[in-house]
């Protein structure tokens, strides 16, 4: 069997205990390299200061094993990881990718420097390649990695799979390098989106804007090349959150939170503090709950915990601002002397204890604005009680929302709705509980992140020749 290179920007090389700020990239891939091995090759999150201040003296990638996994790190020039990570990455391509054209910045320097630094990938990772290598390239810091590759002589099997959704045609073309980006997707032999909706956004892009074909069987022929283009939805490694929800750090750490709880029912959130989270419009859900119910206060209690992220990004700053304000003001608002509605916890913790929280909790308010997946909803499913489920909102635009149809799905700009629908779930009967929970159970099982990567794989691997 080929051996499996995978290459993403954000590499976790520790075992199981990652925290929440991980976010589902990690957290999949890892899982999806643990039984089969392979190489993972990334940025080692160091950034590095050069004497310049250009890339002159940056080393070789660094290269370690640990377990069936080899890892492949390289270090990035700050001047770099500004135009590359906190720029192009995270200023442009993020926010328009999740329909943020307002919090879109299109600077000429970042795209160059994105380039740049999907060559540096290229020339590390190069002299690590074996001929027949299958290469299995992951999310929007690395479109351009196939092309960067090709160009240095590299003939693999080469795959992309975007963790983030793609977005319409009208959104996508606001890009001034759409069709550059394009092009480099079309290098690939293989090319993966998380739902079937993305798969039609970039089906109609090809055939509006660069002249290509698409066929319903997933085969595209664009700007010369043939591809094959299809849904694969990220899953998770079910037992693995079951057991973690019931670890003794889980036990002992949602034994603690129940005990804080005083027999009040509990609402969770759980995400990086990412404009994209819907994390505004969901506490606004809640503060309207709390409005229109006097009868709940002093009966529930709100624990959103917001795991820091991209902390350099401006956007993500005055997030973090609006949600103190709002936060503040909620408490400020409804709480008693013995009674906070609200807890915002704006730091991460560990999975387990996390999977112990969900299985803890009466209702798992998960409400993007838009998202790839969502696997914190998956692993909010598979961490509860059979005996006594909580129940799942969802927003319409994650992912995930077309697979669970035993969660409550919620428009998250409607914060009257979502209101309503927390309600319903904070009421719900045991009997119902347990019947969409079985629902859910089985999709997440049916699609779990084995069944991911081998139905990745197997499409990437049977490939004959390059197109
Ligand atoms: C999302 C992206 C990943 C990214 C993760 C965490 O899940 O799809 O590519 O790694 O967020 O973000 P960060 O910027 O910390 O890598």
């Amino acid at each position: 069997m080929a051996r499996l290179v995978v290459v993403s920007n954000r590499v976790t090389p520790i075992s199981g205990r990652q925290a929440a700020s991980a976010g589902g990239l990690a957290v999949g891939v890892l899982a999806a390299l643990r039984d089969s091995g392979g190489l993972w090759f990334g940025w080692s999150g160091e950034i590095i200061e050069t004497a310049r201040g250009d890339d002159a003296g940056v080393p070789p990638a660094r290269v370690f094993r640990t377990g069936k996994v080899t890892y492949g790190l390289i270090d990035l020039p700050e001047a770099e990881y500004e135009g590359f990570y906190a720029g192009f990455a995270n200023r442009t391509l993020w926010p328009l990718f999740h329909y943020r054209l307002d919090l879109t910045s299109f600077e000429h320097p970042w795209y160059a420097t994105y380039r740049k630094v999907n060559q540096r990938f290229a020339e590390a990772l190069r002299p690590l390649l074996k001929p027949d290598d299958v290469i299995w390239i992951h999310d929007y810091h690395l479109i351009p990695l196939a092309t960067e590759l090709r160009r240095a002589g590299c003939e693999n099997r080469m795959g992309f799979f975007l963790h983030i959704p793609f977005p319409a045609p009208e959104i996508y073309t606001s890009l001034p390098w759409h069709r550059q980006l394009a092009a480099d997707l079309c290098n690939y032999d293989v090319l993966g989106f998380q739902t079937a909706t993305d798969v039609r956004q970039f089906n109609n892009y090809v055939e509006l804007e660069i002249n290509g074909r698409a066929d319903r069987k997933g085969s595209v022929q664009a700007l010369g090349r043939n591809l094959h283009v299809d849904a694969y939805p990220i899953g998770i490694d079910v037992d693995d959150v079951t057991e973690m929800a019931v670890s003794p750090e889980a036990r002992r750490q949602a034994a603690r939170l129940g005990s804080s709880l005083a027999n009040r029912q509990l609402i969770i959130g759980v995400d990086r503090l990412d404009y994209t989270k819907g994390i505004v419009e969901r506490l606004r859900a809640f503060e309207m709950l709390l409005k229109a119910n006097a009868v709940l206060r002093r009966q529930v209690t709100f624990v959103q915990i917001s795991a820091p992220s991209r902390e350099l990004v401006p956007e993500y700053l005055e997030l973090r601002q609006q949600v103190e304000l709002l936060s503040g003001h909620i408490n400020g608002l409804y709480s008693e002397a013995d009674w906070v509605p609200l807890r915002y916890i704006n730091r991460s913790f560990t999975r387990r204890t996390l999977m112990g929280f969900f299985r803890l909790s009466r209702v798992g308010l998960v409400t993007p604005l838009r998202d790839g997946m969502n696997l914190v909803a998956m692993e909010y499913v598979a961490a509860q009680n059979a005996d006594d489920p909580g129940v799942l909102v969802i927003s319409r635009f994650a992912g995930c929302a077309q697979q669970l149809d035993g969660a409550l799905v919620v428009n998250p700009y409607d914060v009257h709705h979502v209101a309503d629908t927390l309600q319903a779930g904070l009421g719900m009967t045991l009997d119902e509980r347990q019947d969409r929970w079985q629902r859910m159970m089985q999709a997440i099982r049916k699609n779990d992140i084995i069944t991911w990567r081998d139905r990745f794989l197997a499409r990437l691997e049977n490939r004959v020749g390059v197109g």
